[in-house]
């Protein structure tokens, strides 16, 4: 079964609470779910190996650690987890970025992918799905199908606020992905908001309504 994992380090918890208030305008909003995602990327990247090299310093050799094993790749679902890409890359500029857009079928309710693009080695990947609000999981759930499809072997996601809704589901459809958020909220609305959450993240981003 897949694991949850809440980011409870405090300049997430306080950041987050200012991008929840509704005071917060659009600017704001921007800067603060970049910081937020590069603490989180900070976070979810603690487990990436490491492998010795040598350089030389001014004074010596040394015996240092980079980065060893597989790369990264990012896959925003749009458009809100657009917002979440840019503090990641701030922390990890080498990873690749591939985009993945759905929407939701009028009659059916169910998601429907429009576009996608993946980085071509995929496969040799570790990636990083994001969506900022983890609501009733179907588009993450829709979308990480797509990926495996396309591919993707070693999955994770990312998202700013899950409800437990959208965790029940992703992990009921995909066991095999870990989920890492900064806060795990009550419920949804009637309307499949997030409560308390945040409102709407992609509207909150682009200052659209
Ligand atoms: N998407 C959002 O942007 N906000 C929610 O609360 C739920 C889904």
């Amino acid at each position: 079964m897949g694991n949850v994992y809440v980011f409870d380090h405090p300049l997430i918890q306080h950041k987050l609470t200012h991008i929840r208030d509704k005071r917060t305008g659009t600017k704001e909003f921007r800067e603060l779910v970049e910081e937020v995602s590069a603490l989180m990327a900070y976070e979810i990247t603690r487990d990436m190996p490491l492998r010795e090299v040598t350089v030389e310093t001014p004074v010596a050799p040394a015996r240092c650690k980079v980065l060893a094993g597989k790369k990264l790749g990012l896959v925003p679902i749009l458009r809100a987890g657009l917002g979440m890409v840019d503090g990641i890359l701030r922390l990890i500029p080498a990873a690749k970025v591939g985009h993945i857009g759905l929407y939701r079928d009028p009659e059916t309710l169910e998601p429907v992918k429009y576009y996608a693009k993946m980085p071509s080695d995929i496969e040799e990947r570790d990636l990083i799905v994001i969506d900022p609000m983890l609501a009733t999981g179907g588009s993450a759930a829709a979308a990480i199908q797509m990926i495996k499809e396309m591919g993707g072997r070693s999955i994770k996601l990312m998202c700013l606020i899950a409800a437990p809704e959208g965790i029940k589901r992703v992990h009921g459809e995909h066991d095999d992905v870990d989920i890492y958020a900064a806060a795990v909220d009550e419920r949804l609305n009637e309307k499949s908001y997030i409560v308390p959450g945040l409102g709407d993240a992609g509207d909150r981003l682009f200052g659209t309504r």
